[in-house]
């Protein structure tokens, strides 16, 4: 069963987890992430590196940021990027475990070629507020100050938002905590960002047994959040926000952890995630013959729209797109077949159904809409038991449904990305099949090819 990706950025060997270090600098887009260069497994962690002109094309840079220090040699640790006087910052966290005991620090390092990197050291240690899960900083400018979230456990064992701050961006100070989970005993991978006029805080809420010091579950949410609440001081340790209260999640789907944002040169808002969410089973499904483990989703543009943050695959991946003409015999069939696994097909005015059905690679992965239930669900066979695990979301109404496939996974975007469902999904099938059950007339079904052969798509 071939799983290499063909448009998603994934490393030619060992395993990658979250991508970090986003930015646009000296014209390349650069996507850093967590990698074990080593092996498929979390036991080794350095920044790997990509690099692309277009969101489109992209090359391999191989190592970026390795654990050479002692005060992240057990794994430099995810972070994010600033662009300061022309030079490219690197703010990460340097994970040390010796003696098995856990030491956390903010660390930077500097480039100024994006690709020579050179460390400054500890630029933040933990405050005594917290536990040393304090990790994953993500900074930013606002006016003549620069800030940092970062994903933290009070000392209470409950999960929380720090926030720092820095006149220079090189010597940071605690501010105050900015929000708290009473559910939850870690968040990891926090992220602050206006978009469309509105802040938002993006969070991963994780359980963790505080005893055993070990992860059991976790995933991706967000929350409207005004940040100038903070900058005028309305917020105070008595009044800090509740992570936990008007939570929503970024991804309907199965597989979609420790998503980042940075903006484009032409002010959009973009975001890339692992697209994992850690399963045993999917580790046991890369053996001996692949040579790595796990990928980043698509790069998204992010928008706020009626109350909900919409995520769309970025404008450039149009320009992937070949028509593939549907023929009569298909039509009537609604079974379509596709070169390869390496598609994207595009429903919209769907106003006026009412339930329909679509199969992906011979039921390998099921969409369903009901109407009068206000249901849109996918279902994805088990790896392990062949049976289907199914995730779902109401919807007021339906409008459009995206949904980009690769070799190995899938993204399904929902009334222009307002509901996305991602996954990996594994199959032995070679060609892509799409069977769609139920539709009515007025729908308009568009399928396309991608990075193929077929015609262009016509603007
Ligand atoms: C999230 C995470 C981060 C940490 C990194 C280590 O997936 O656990 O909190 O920095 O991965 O690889």
């Amino acid at each position: 069963m071939i799983k290499r990706q063909k448009y998603h950025l994934e490393p030619d060997r060992g395993l990658l987890n979250d991508p970090n270090g986003l930015v646009f600098y000296k014209d390349m887009y650069h996507v850093f992430f967590q990698w074990n260069r080593f092996e498929k497994n979390h036991s080794y962690k350095e920044w790997g590196h990509f690099t692309s002109k277009d969101l489109l094309h992209w090359n391999w840079e191989g190592s970026a940021l390795l654990p050479e220090q002692f005060y992240e040699q057990n794994g430099v640790y995810s972070g994010s990027a600033l662009i300061k006087d022309g030079q490219l910052r690197l703010f990460y966290t340097g994970n040390n475990k010796s003696g098995g005991v856990r030491k956390s620090s903010q660390c930077l390092a500097v480039t100024e070629d994006g690709k020579t990197f050179q460390k400054k050291g500890i630029v933040l240690s933990t405050p005594t507020e917290f536990t040393e899960h304090f990790r994953d900083p993500k900074v930013w400018q606002d006016g003549d100050n620069y800030y940092m979230v970062i994903g933290a456990q009070m000392k209470n064992g409950r999960g929380s938002v720090a926030l720092c701050s820095s006149k220079d961006a090189e010597n940071w100070k605690f501010e105050l905590v900015l929000a708290k989970s009473k559910e939850y005993e870690m968040v990891e991978c926090p992220d602050y960002f206006q978009v469309d006029g509105q802040g938002i805080l993006l969070y991963c809420p994780q359980h963790r047994d505080n005893e055993r010091d070990s992860s059991l579950c976790s995933f991706s949410a967000y929350k409207e959040f005004d940040f100038n609440d903070i900058v005028s001081g309305k917020i105070e340790d008595s009044n800090v926000q509740n992570l936990d209260e008007e939570r929503k999640k970024m991804d309907q789907g199965f597989d979609f952890y420790a998503p980042q944002t940075f903006t484009s040169p032409d002010g959009r808002k973009i975001l890339f995630a692992w697209m994992s969410r850690m399963e045993e089973e999917e580790e046991k499904l890369f053996g001996e013959g692949e040579s790595s483990i796990h990928c980043m989703t698509l790069p998204r543009e992010i928008s706020y729209r009626n109350g909900e943050l919409c995520q769309l695959p970025v404008r450039e991946l149009e320009k992937s797109l070949c028509i593939h003409k549907i023929s009569e015999q298909e039509r009537q069939s609604g079974e379509i077949i596709l070169k390869n696994r390496v598609y994207c097909a595009k429903l919209s005015n769907l106003q006026n159904e009412t339930s329909f059905e679509i199969e992906f690679q011979n039921r390998e992965v099921i969409l369903e809409y009901k109407k009068v239930e206000k249901i849109i669900s996918v279902k994805r066979k088990n790896w392990v038991t062949k049976d289907y695990d199914e995730r779902n979301c109401k919807i007021d109404s339906l409008e459009t449904i995206e949904c980009w496939s690769d070799i190995s996974s899938m993204e399904i975007f929902v009334n222009q990305g307002s509901k996305v469902f991602s996954m990996r999904m594994f199959t032995e099938e070679e060609n892509g099949k799409v069977k769609i059950s139920g539709l009515m007339k007025e729908t308009v079904v568009e399928m396309y090819d991608l990075m193929g052969e077929g015609e262009e798509k016509n603007e």
